[in-house]
């Protein structure tokens, strides 16, 4: 079997874009099974620097099918000016395909999830406010609309009708703004129809053909496991599965098929939005670390909240995903530190915690209990082999294998291609 999931093993951010595009070029199949436009995936090839949102950074290879899954919820808006972004570069989508069963994002699930974060107040999430989470709520609750429904005119008026009235209620009656027209929203999205009915596809079937004649398909996850609705920091979390288990219900692939599942895991922690992160940083290490990280979102630009690696997250990442490989990205980010700590276990009112707690309560009050281990004060930038690494970097990536119980499988040094150990393959 040539299939891998790939996955974040912490609050989203570990640098998958760097990982998924390296993996891409043995791939034939990539797929995005969950999330939308709030992920933000910075790929370098060359000189030049992608931003993508939504579309498989495998698209920058010619000659990869490039699938965005049933799971996915698909803003067509911000689908086209990708779609366009990357024609304009010379980069051709062709081999993009898109389900048929994906939901669409539309203007008022934007407007919901602004208007929705603003009266949260104090008590806010933080979301990217690109209309993910209401996009969501209305495909459980059984009145979303799909991009197959899109393609059928009357079948789009009708849903859109039937879901205006009732949002333009919500948004004047208890939100106290405006709605939409159906007039303006239809001659909006009958434009992008068009436009994306050549891509449109049962992704399912496609990507089942792939597996079934031996192809390597790797599925991208977008976000990471503490952002996951079921496992995550609930309900500081998004609306969807970014657990290796996302990937069969996201993409219509059965359990059986997944041959490895890869957890990318940032050699720090970071965190965008609210609530609890026991390893946070607020002294001059936190903003040296986001400095050099370049700890900014790609999506909303927002800087991003830095600390140290938490073991205990990555166990508990491990588990509920069967991670069995870790990318470990950024490492080269600690190369000028004396000293480097790992989280391996949480003090909470006088006892120590080594699994991860589900209640935020219990979360908010844990303090961190630190192992310590000398930094190795050392550019690896240049270190493509692993025997490259000083043998501090050596002990650091032997510790997070011992504390997260998966074996290290790469280690990114850089934001290029070439910036890459490879320890074992995937495919
Ligand atoms: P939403 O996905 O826009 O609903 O946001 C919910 C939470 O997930 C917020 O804390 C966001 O900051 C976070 N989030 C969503 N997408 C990403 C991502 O790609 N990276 C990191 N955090 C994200």
């Amino acid at each position: 079997m040539t299939t891998a999931v790939l996955i974040g093993a912490q609050w989203g951010d570990e640098g998958k874009g760097k990982i998924t595009d390296y993996l891409a070029e043995q791939a034939d199949v990539v797929v995005r099974y969950q999330g939308g436009n709030n992920a933000g995936h910075t790929v370098i090839v060359g000189e030049e620097e992608f931003k993508l949102h939504l579309i498989p950074s495998g698209i920058l290879y010619a000659d990869k099918i490039c699938v965005i899954g049933n799971g996915v919820v698909v803003d067509p808006q911000v689908l086209l000016q990708e779609i366009e972004h990357l024609e304009a570069k010379g980069i051709n989508t062709s081999n993009l395909r898109i389900s048929s069963q994906a939901h669409l994002i539309m203007p008022y699930h934007k407007k919901i999830d602004e208007v929705e974060e603003e009266r949260r107040g104090a008590a806010k999430i933080g979301t990217t406010k690109r209309g993910i989470g209401p996009a969501y709520m209305d495909k459980f609750a059984r009145v979303g609309i799909r991009i197959i429904d899109l393609l059928d005119k009357e079948e789009f008026e009708k849903l859109l009708e039937r879901n205006l009235q009732e949002k333009n209620h919500l948004l004047n009656k208890v939100y106290q703004t405006e709605g939409f027209s159906t007039e303006e929203i239809l001659a909006e999205y009958l434009s992008y129809a068009e436009k994306i009915r050549p891509y449109v596809a049962d992704s399912s079937f496609i990507i089942n053909e792939a597996i079934n004649a031996g192809k390597h398909v790797l599925f991208e996850g977008a976000q990471g496991t503490l952002l996951d609705v079921d496992h995550g920091t609930y309900p500081y979390v998004t609306s969807s599965y970014p657990v290796a288990g996302g990937a069969c219900i996201g993409a219509g692939v059965g359990p059986t098929k997944i041959s490895k599942v890869v957890g990318v895991v940032k050699a720090y922690t970071s965190r965008v939005g609210e609530g609890p992160f026991p390893s946070e940083l607020f002294d001059e290490t936190g903003a040296l670390i986001r400095d050099i990280g370049k700890e900014y979102g790609t999506t909303t630009g927002r800087a991003r909240r830095c600390g140290w690696l938490d073991a205990v997250i990555l166990k508990y990442s491990v588990r509920v995903s069967g991670i069995d490989a870790i990318a470990l990205t950024k490492l080269d980010v600690l190369d000028t530190l004396d000293t480097i700590k790992i989280c391996t276990g949480y003090e909470y009112e006088g006892q120590k915690i080594t699994e991860f707690p589900h209640s935020l309560k219990v979360l908010a009050k844990c303090k961190p209990i630190y192992e310590e281990l000398p930094g190795w004060k050392q550019d690896l930038s240049s270190a493509r082999r692993y025997e490259d690494l000083p043998v501090n970097a050596r002990n650091y990536i032997k510790r997070i294998e011992e504390l997260s119980g998966a074996k290290v499988a790469i280690i990114a040094v850089g934001p290029k291609r070439t910036q890459t150990i490879m320890l074992e393959p995937i495919f």
